[in-house]
């Protein structure tokens, strides 16, 4: 069966990245482009300042950018992704669930709402079951569900390595993230050219809350987040794509390097078409990961992580994702193909 995709917010960032995952995959095919009113009515080529290393697809740069409302969109789509701004996402999403459409959400309105899903497949692949939950709730025919923010993605495979085995008490996690994160105008280049900014608005509670939804426990009818404290600083530095972290880990059972690298060796991928073979792979070299070198590791779907030393509490070590791929796109094009392969599409 081919998959319908429809791309709300195709022009941006997190939007180019899903047309170059979405336009060779064999399972889904794109058959809408929506944007804002400055874009609709232009030819995708036109409206698309397009940013990345591959070619725009062909029939997608010949694609009418139409707007971002249920009436706009052909019916017979099976999925839609978004790549909205939060600020829009959050009135619109629910309107396309109410007209009967599966939404796989990058943005980060409702991301902790207790009926909508917040998924890593390889981590928590059962929550998707909220979906029926959400369903019942709400009345809907379509369904909304949401991958985690960039950085929170980065940091909670690993994590989860090690809860499943050590037991997790207390998360500390200072983040390096790319000016890709920001979107297209996001960061001036006056601002971050030869600078770091320690600031980045709303993304340290999300960190904080949506990684212990993430690695919580669902019964059926609610997820129970985990009750391990997270805190986070975050830092933009002037990389293009690529957020590095660094996490203190605090474990219920003592744990050593050897044993927490073999726990997050061992991590299992899904077999899902955008999977990695390795979802985490830990370096033996003490300075990598760093983002030039291994951001595009297996696709960019790759975590990477090093560094790991013992600390009095746990371990401490170092980890890096791709934000656009790993972290936006390919989360959620991953979460489209959960949907698809549990029956929801
Ligand atoms: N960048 C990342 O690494 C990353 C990672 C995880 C999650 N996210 C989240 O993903 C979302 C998109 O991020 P991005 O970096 O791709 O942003 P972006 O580059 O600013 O792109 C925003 C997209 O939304 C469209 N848009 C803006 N206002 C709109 C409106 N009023 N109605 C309809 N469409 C509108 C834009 O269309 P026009 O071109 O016509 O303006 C563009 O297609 C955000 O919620 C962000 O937080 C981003």
């Amino acid at each position: 069966m081919t998959v319908r995709a429809g791309i709300l917010g195709a022009t941006g960032a997190v939007g180019q990245r899903l047309i170059q995952l979405l336009d060779p995959h064999p399972e889904f095919e794109i058959a809408a482009v929506t944007a804002s009113e400055s874009s609709v009515g232009k030819p995708y080529r036109t409206a698309a300042k397009w940013r990345i290393e591959s070619q725009i697809p062909d029939d997608v740069a010949e694609m009418t950018v139409v707007e971002t409302m249920p009436e706009a969109v052909p019916d017979d789509l099976d999925i839609l992704f978004s790549s909205l701004p939060s600020s829009v996402g959050r009135e619109v999403e629910p309107a396309f669930c109410e007209a009967g459409y599966v939404v796989s959400s990058n943005s980060s309105n409702h991301r902790t709402a207790d009926d909508v899903p917040l998924t890593v497949p390889e981590v928590n692949a059962s929550h998707i079951d909220l979906i029926e939950v959400q369903r019942d709730e709400r009345g809907w025919d379509g369904a909304l569900v949401k991958n985690p923010n960039c950085s929170t993605i980065t940091m909670v495979p690993p994590l989860a390595a090690l809860d499943d085995v050590f037991g997790l008490e207390r998360v500390t996690v200072a983040t390096l993230q790319a000016v890709s994160g920001a979107g297209y105008a996001g960061v001036s280049s006056m601002e971050i050219i030869d600078n770091a900014i320690p600031h980045i608005g709303g993304e340290e509670s999300k960190m904080e809350n949506e990684s212990r939804k993430l690695l919580g426990e669902f019964d059926g009818a609610e997820v129970h987040w985990h009750d391990a404290q997270v805190e986070a600083s975050c830092n933009r530095i002037p990389t293009l794509d690529g957020h590095l972290e660094n996490v203190w880990a605090d474990t219920e059972d003592d744990t050593t390097v050897e044993e927490a690298t073999e726990a997050m060796e061992a991590y299992p991928s899904l077999g899902l078409y955008s999977s990695p073979e390795q979802l985490i792979h830990v370096f033996e070299e003490p300075d990598r990961p760093q983002p030039r070198l291994d951001r595009t590791r297996e696709g960019g779907m790759t975590i990477t992580t090093g560094g790991v030393q013992e600390t009095d509490a746990g371990v401490q070590f170092n980890c890096l994702a791709h934000n656009t791929l790993r972290g936006a796109a390919g989360a959620s094009l991953l979460n489209g193909e959960l949907l698809s392969k549990q029956g929801y599409l």
